[in-house]
């Protein structure tokens, strides 16, 4: 096994870690044999699922600069996963120097490698908790310390909703997340959709059922409905890979399987 600075010694680094395999599909270095090898894997299986991947985070990329542009310099970012290849405290600080993270995940291994990573940065924090419970998440003294709920935040929601089933009630989830933060705040969100083709639907399900963590794509107005109440920035909800476009998301710019995004800001 590889040695590596970054590794908490709680980590169990010979299973694969789906947080270190999306680091891997995005061209990261914060992963092991182990990771990479289910990740080919499943590539096998489902060849654009890097490409989707890169798209998802080119978009996170561009509504974080397009918020930063807005003046918000706080983020909360849910469901981060290991906050390597274009983080968003890194991204944001582009624009907004000052710009503080709270980033939330409930998988542990993600968090401890944040942690770890995150070591000696104290403009972000690094929590555990699970988008559904608002109280563990805004009752966290870390959060507290990282943003000032009184001024602006971006909510990031960000290719997570679709690990949150029906009957856990995810649009009920999000307005109790969105309810907490000030108007002028904004919520930037991508989710996967149903893909229309047949063929790509099969390769969808067999991966799906080989994974700890069942995905519940939905359709285009049942994410609009996550916006409820809230005015879309331009272009509004729209293919990922569409959202602002900026060529950075290479040959997908059309892909239907990217999913959709927006960034809403609230009244
Ligand atoms: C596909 S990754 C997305 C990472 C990052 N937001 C991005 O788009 O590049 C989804 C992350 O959401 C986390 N996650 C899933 N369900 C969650 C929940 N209920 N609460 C908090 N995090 C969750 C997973 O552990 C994983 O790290």
């Amino acid at each position: 096994m590889e040695p590596k600075s970054w590794v908490p010694s709680e980590i169990d680094v010979s299973r694969p870690s789906a947080a270190r395999m999306y680091d891997y599909y995005l061209g990261g270095s914060h992963n092991f044999q182990v990771d990479r090898d289910m990740a080919e894997e499943a590539i096998e299986l489902w060849p654009e699922l890097p490409k989707i991947i890169r798209a998802n985070r080119a978009f996170l990329h561009r509504a974080v600069r397009t918020v930063s542009e807005q003046g918000v310099n706080q983020f909360l970012d849910i469901g981060s996963g290991i906050p390597t290849v274009g983080n968003v405290h890194e991204v944001a600080r582009r624009w907004v120097p000052d710009a503080t993270v709270a980033y939330v995940d409930r998988d542990p291994v993600a968090v401890a490698h944040s942690r770890a990573l995150l070591a000696g940065d104290d403009r972000t924090a690094v929590l555990q908790a699970d988008l559904r419970d608002p109280d563990a998440i805004f009752g966290d003294p870390a959060l507290r310390r990282m943003l000032d709920l009184t001024r602006p935040v971006a909510l990031l929601l960000v290719a997570v909703l679709h690990f949150i089933p029906e009957t856990d009630e995810p649009h009920a989830a999000v307005r109790r997340l969105v309810d907490r933060l000030p108007a002028g705040s904004f919520l930037v969100l991508s989710h996967a959709s149903p893909p229309s083709r047949p063929e790509v639907s099969a390769s969808h399900e067999e991966l799906y059922q080989r994974t700890p963590t069942p995905l519940t794509m939905r359709t285009e107005p049942e994410i609009r409905a996550f916006f409820d109440g809230m005015e879309l920035l331009e272009p509004g909800l729209v293919r990922i890979a569409k959202w602002r476009a900026d060529g950075s998301a290479g040959d997908l710019a059309d892909h239907e399987l990217a999913g959709h995004a927006g960034v809403g800001r609230l009244r």
